[in-house]
């Protein structure tokens, strides 16, 4: 007689929309590994702004379908290994990006090589933090803009949680003078101690002027930018010469003038984490976990929620009103 599959809690999405559709499961089947395939038992799961557009049904409708858990990135223990996993045993101190499987859940399966070992100066939910944000800023940042030591860098959106993670990775790479832009005020007094030079409030009336006033004996030589539907054409008229102009989120389209770069010879590039390859991405985690060595690395917990309280947490993701930077469900 086969024996019954262990259930788990997971947070599983109805459908497609708003957070309510997340609905609290306690009969979700254990998943087992296969050849390369790791479980982790998770101890701290991120909360990403992706996730929104995932739960609307706008993005990785493949990987995320009606019925499953939710969830891209988490820590955890190694509970148990498939055949052929020659880096980790169970025990290990883990953190995952993506899951094969939904990781607003007690239990995850991963592919080996989406596995990278925590290291032992970060807490799990710490580790939880470093995922998207850290992935994310890294690949930008170091595998496409390619910053170097004692340039500029203006970060537009600078007190979320990949904003955050942008101010620490800059500093470490030897940016000269980074400027962000905000929005509240608490998000603007964190980015401030994350360790950004100035940061402006995108909402002020003379929100451009202080813009080029913050840059006036300096040229822009990067500037990353998470809503490029909204300040690309701004963007192309301040960025310096040979400047590099790295758009990494945007929620529409928009109007520009690319004849600004032409004088300036400045470029605009896309910079998607899903589209690094397994051994770039291998590289990020082996620099982060050298700066979690190091002592610099700093990911910044915004609010901690029992999986219980998904709606509440996306809700409140949604709405803006629930913190600045990266929120997580700790188990
Ligand atoms: N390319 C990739 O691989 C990748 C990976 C992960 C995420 N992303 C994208 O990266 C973007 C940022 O993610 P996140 O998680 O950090 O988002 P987030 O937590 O929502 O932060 C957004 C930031 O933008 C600021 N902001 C809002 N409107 C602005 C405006 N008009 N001008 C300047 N700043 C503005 C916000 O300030 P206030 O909160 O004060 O308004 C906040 O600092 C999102 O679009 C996300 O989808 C891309």
């Amino acid at each position: 007689m086969e024996t019954p599959a262990k259930k788990m809690t997971a947070v599983v999405m109805e459908k497609y929309g708003g957070p309510e559709v997340l609905r609290l499961s306690t009969e979700v089947e254990v998943p087992t590994p296969d050849a390369n395939q790791v479980l982790v038992q998770m101890k701290a799961i991120g909360i990403n702004s992706v996730d929104s557009r995932v739960r609307e049904g706008g993005y990785m409708q493949k990987l995320f379908k009606p019925g499953h858990a939710l969830g891209i990135d988490g820590s955890g223990i190694v509970e148990a290994v498939g055949e052929g996993v020659a880096k980790y045993k169970p025990g290990d101190r883990v953190y995952i990006v993506p899951g094969k499987t939904g990781t607003y859940a007690q239990y995850v399966l991963a592919n080996e090589n989406s596995v990278y070992p925590l290291h032992e100066k970060l807490s799990f939910n710490e580790g939880a933090v470093l995922p998207i944000p850290y992935f994310t800023v890294y690949r930008a940042l170091v595998q496409r803009a390619k910053l170097e030591k004692g340039e500029t860098l203006l970060i537009q959106g600078a007190s979320g949680q990949v904003g955050l993670a942008c101010i620490q990775i800059a500093r470490w790479l030897g940016a000269s003078y980074i400027v962000g832009t905000a929005g509240r005020l608490e998000g603007r007094n964190l980015a401030l101690k994350s360790g950004a030079d100035a940061v402006i409030d995108y909402r002020a009336d003379d929100f451009q002027d202080q813009l080029k006033e913050a840059f006036k004996d300096k040229k822009i030589d990067v500037i990353v930018e998470m809503n490029s539907d909204i300040n690309m054409k701004l963007d192309m008229e301040i960025i310096g010469y040979g400047g590099r102009i790295v758009v990494v989120g945007k929620r529409g389209e928009t109007k520009c003038d690319p004849g600004n770069l032409l004088g300036k010879e400045a470029s605009v590039m896309g910079s998607g984490l899903r589209l690094s390859t397994e051994s770039q991405r291998m590289t990020m985690a082996k620099g982060l976990y050298e700066a979690a060595e190091e002592g610099w690395i700093k990911p910044h917990i915004n609010k901690e929620y029992p999986l219980e309280e998904a709606e509440k947490a996306h809700r409140e993701m949604d709405d803006r009103k629930g913190g600045v930077g990266k929120s997580i469900f700790v188990l």
